[in-house]
């Protein structure tokens, strides 16, 4: 193929004069229970409804024989009172229930699933309970089983290994022997879990989100921290201490979107606030929480808190921050510790609010924030600038966000990819004295193939990242959205992560993020082309350059959108003659369409040799030409050299 210049472009890069410095913690990860990505995704429990609390207590099971939800004052755990007892008389039946996981079980061969359950005996003799693997043809070849004894509760665990693999298998328990048993907070978890925690993650996914060296993880939500109503909004005080007392709460999800309707959408609470704070320790970022700001989702309904009914909302604003960062004498500083964690967690920033917008948000925002500021000066506070990226609200809530002296402004952009490859430029003439900006929630929506996660999504994400780099004095996070989601059971595209029961998907999109992420350098470099500017579309090109303090290495993302290759030459002033090849890599594909699947991925980073796109081996000069791929985004990680 032909190229589609005929002079090359000339990105000159001013590496002798080292610009903003770069956060850190730039990019990030937005976490959500959207899509099954905590209860059936990342968090690593197999059964679903395992406390039998939700609103219809069997859902998720199948019972068999005489098998009855109950709750007395006998029940073990108060915030989730439901149990179930299981009565076998020696029915033909049998009794006993089976549970279909998260749309299956995904069971492999070889491993092993540690059953965890609470049971008593009402009678005197002991009492067989079987806890089965069940294939999708019924067999049941795998097995742990429990005496039961004793007429308190007691927790019961054991390990199953599994014999076979299949994503469609269920959980049986069987009551063998004739008799009764109670049993509740039915569990089940593969041993390998992501660190090899009990109530752990999911290891294929929470590796992944590992390998993106994400800075910032943004958790729990999104719209899900606001609620329908008031009443389902997400408390974090409900998601801390023992998982077997987290109450159920609705997903903000089940019914949102009525031709993804998923009725069986509830929060069981294991990934709950210490997991989430522990998980961006084990990843290496830093948490960024989010909290009601005592608006309920304002797509869905009108509750507001009044403002002199705030304060338990703004206690539990500061109680968060003693959970996180409190010493263990202090009262969520303890429970903290007792859950294992004595040390803090170094809690940074806390966003206050989602997608609000109108006069009640700033209203209550800057009743969170006066007395945080006073309480913890320290912490920098995250406003919203409402649902879209430009409009009424947005004109209403930036000047807002600056009169109450936000540190950071949560922006969100959900558009085609034209919005992103037009607006490269969007930060380059943003107010430097006001707040900084997070880029909380984006992502490319490719309209034309029902927003596939595809690679004309990624690549304009790509481009339209050149300028958020660019802008890295006044862009200080930027996080990808949503993260994850189960083809099974999702509501919402498109996601950063495919997965179903038991493997996953790393789209395109993944991939420019990682490339992003682990190469982000410390110092912005200007970049400009023949014209003397920035890149930002001028011959299809986008470009931005950044210096790595640490290991001295220049790192220039250049992506090209025409479907030609480009000439390009790369010039890095005048203090350095060379640049020499030291880890670069690219993603292209010729189709625009082109996804990753379970079958293959088709989008992912090559290694990048200079070699390949023209040059003599692998160190350039400022005249050596580079022929970039058609749609493509080549990252260029180099050694200046004299
Ligand atoms: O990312 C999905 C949803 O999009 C988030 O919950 C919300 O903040 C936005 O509307």
């Amino acid at each position: 193929m032909g190229i589609a210049n005929a002079q090359p472009v000339n990105i000159n890069i001013d590496v002798a004069n080292p610009g903003a410095e770069i956060n850190p913690a730039m990019w990030g990860i937005f976490f959500e229970d959207i899509n099954f990505a905590a209860d059936g995704g990342l968090y690593g429990e197999l059964v679903k409804n395992r406390s039998f609390d939700f609103p219809q207590p069997f859902t998720g099971w199948m019972p068999y024989g005489n098998v009855t939800v109950t709750k007395d004052k006998k029940s073990p755990f108060d915030r989730n009172p439901n149990y179930v007892r299981i009565i076998n008389g020696g029915e033909r039946t049998g009794a006993g229930l089976d549970n279909e996981g998260f749309r299956g079980i995904g069971i492999k061969q070889g491993e092993s699933y540690r059953v965890t359950l609470y049971a008593r005996n009402p009678s005197d003799k002991p009492q067989k309970l079987s806890v089965q693997l069940v294939d999708s043809d019924s067999k049941n070849p795998d097995r742990v089983e429990f005496t039961i004894e004793g007429k308190e509760w007691k927790k019961y665990t054991g390990v199953i290994k599994a014999s076979f693999t299949d994503q469609d298998a269920k959980l049986r328990v069987d009551l063998q022997s004739r008799g009764e048993v109670d049993v509740d907070h039915i569990s089940m978890f593969p041993v390998d879990t992501y660190k090899g925690r009990e109530n752990g993650m999911r290891k294929d996914l929470a590796q992944a989100l590992e390998d993106l060296n994400p800075g910032v993880l943004r958790f729990p939500g999104g719209c899900i921290i606001e609620g329908n109503e008031l009443k389902t909004r997400y408390q974090w005080k409900n998601s801390v201490g023992p998982v077997e007392n987290r109450p159920v709460n609705e997903n903000r999800w089940n019914y949102t979107f009525k031709h993804r309707a998923a009725p069986d959408y509830f929060q069981s609470y294991g990934l709950g606030f210490f997991e989430y704070f522990q998980l961006a320790e084990d990843i290496g970022a830093e948490p960024l929480p989010v909290i009601s700001c005592g608006l309920a989702c304002q797509y869905e309904g009108d509750e507001v808190v009044p403002l002199d009914k705030l304060q338990p909302y703004i206690d539990d604003a500061l109680d968060l921050i003693e959970f996180a960062n409190g010493p263990v004498t202090s009262t969520w500083g303890k429970v903290r510790a007792d859950m294992g964690h004595p040390e803090p967690f170094n809690l940074k920033m806390l966003a206050v609010g989602n997608e609000q917008w109108g006069p009640i948000y700033p209203e209550r925002l800057e009743a969170f924030s006066k007395q945080i500021r006073e309480k913890y000066p320290e912490i920098l506070l995250v406003g919203s600038s409402g649902p879209s990226a430009s409009g009424k609200e947005f004109d209403y809530l930036w000047p807002e966000m600056k009169r109450l002296k936000a540190d950071l402004v949560d922006e969100h952009y959900y558009c085609p990819p034209e919005w992103f490859l037009s607006n490269a430029a969007r930060y380059d003439n943003y107010d430097r004295q006001g707040p900084k900006v997070f880029a909380g929630e984006y992502a490319s929506h490719d309209y034309d193939t029902g927003k596939a996660n595809n690679w004309l999504a990624a690549m304009s994400e790509a481009a339209f990242m050149t300028g958020l780099e660019r802008n890295a004095d006044v862009v200080r996070l930027a996080t990808y959205a949503p993260l994850f989601a189960h083809v099974r059971a999702w509501q919402w595209n498109p996601d950063m992560i495919w997965y179903d029961n038991l493997n996953r998907v790393l789209t395109p999109n993944y991939y420019v993020q990682k490339m992003y992420a682990n190469n982000p350098g410390t110092k912005v470099l200007k970049v400009t082309g023949n014209d003397g500017k920035a890149f930002i579309g001028q011959d299809d090109i986008y470009a931005s350059a950044t210096l790595d303090e640490p290991t001295g290495d220049i790192i220039i993302k250049v992506v090209n959108t025409s479907n030609m290759p480009k000439e390009i030459t790369i010039n890095p002033g005048n203090k350095y003659t060379t640049l020499t090849n030291h880890g670069s890599m690219i993603i292209s594909n010729n189709d625009l369409k082109a996804v990753n699947t379970f079958e293959g991925e088709n989008v992912k980073p090559a290694n990048l040799s200079l070699a390949s796109q023209g040059a003599k081996g692998e160190s350039i000069t400022k005249d050596t030409k580079l022929r970039l791929p058609a749609q493509s985004f080549s990252l260029y990680r180099m050694k200046a050299g004299k």
